[in-house]
């Protein structure tokens, strides 16, 4: 009985330690179409304003990550996205956060730039001269694999 009562209570541990672990990813699509990957420009925070990243952002309590991906890319870019395969490395971002890109491609409809300045399509060559965020500058190389 108390060995069942400390199996419950350690599955539940596990499961909140896992919900913990996802809230702290912040999640990225690298969407793929006719060879060039959509970016969108920040116009927030002011810091961050007229740079570069790909579509995303955090990953909610309880939330599967790719779940967070579709979610994000609906609220940002106004279209469902099949997710893929990871790209890259997970990338440090500050305050315990990380980075996460997954390949994806658009189920139907134009993406538009909702909550952004702007969205434009880039070939593999473009990317190295664009003015990214940080983190998603270090995936350049693996996006320029993906593209090529
Ligand atoms: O978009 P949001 O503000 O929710 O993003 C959370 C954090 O992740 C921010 O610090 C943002 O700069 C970072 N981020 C990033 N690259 C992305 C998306 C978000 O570095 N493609």
């Amino acid at each position: 009985m108390a060995l069942r009562v400390l199996q419950k209570r350690s599955a539940l541990l596990a499961a909140r330690c896992e919900e913990l672990r996802a809230a702290r990813v912040v999640v990225g699509a690298a969407i793929v179409r006719d060879g060039r990957l959509l970016a969108q420009q920040r116009s927030y925070p002011e810091s961050h304003a007229g740079q570069w990243e790909l579509p995303g952002g955090r990953v909610e309590p309880g939330e599967k990550p790719t779940d967070a991906l579709v979610r994000e890319c609906v609220e940002e870019l106004g279209v469902p996205v099949a997710v893929g395969e990871q790209v890259g490395p997970d990338v440090p971002l500050k305050k315990d956060m990380v980075l996460r890109i997954y390949a994806a491609s658009l189920v139907g409809g134009e993406p538009e730039a909702l909550e952004h300045n702007a969205v434009r399509w880039l070939t593999a060559d473009e990317l190295p001269g664009v003015d990214w965020l940080p983190a998603d500058r270090v995936l350049v190389p693996a996006l320029q694999t993906l593209l090529n």
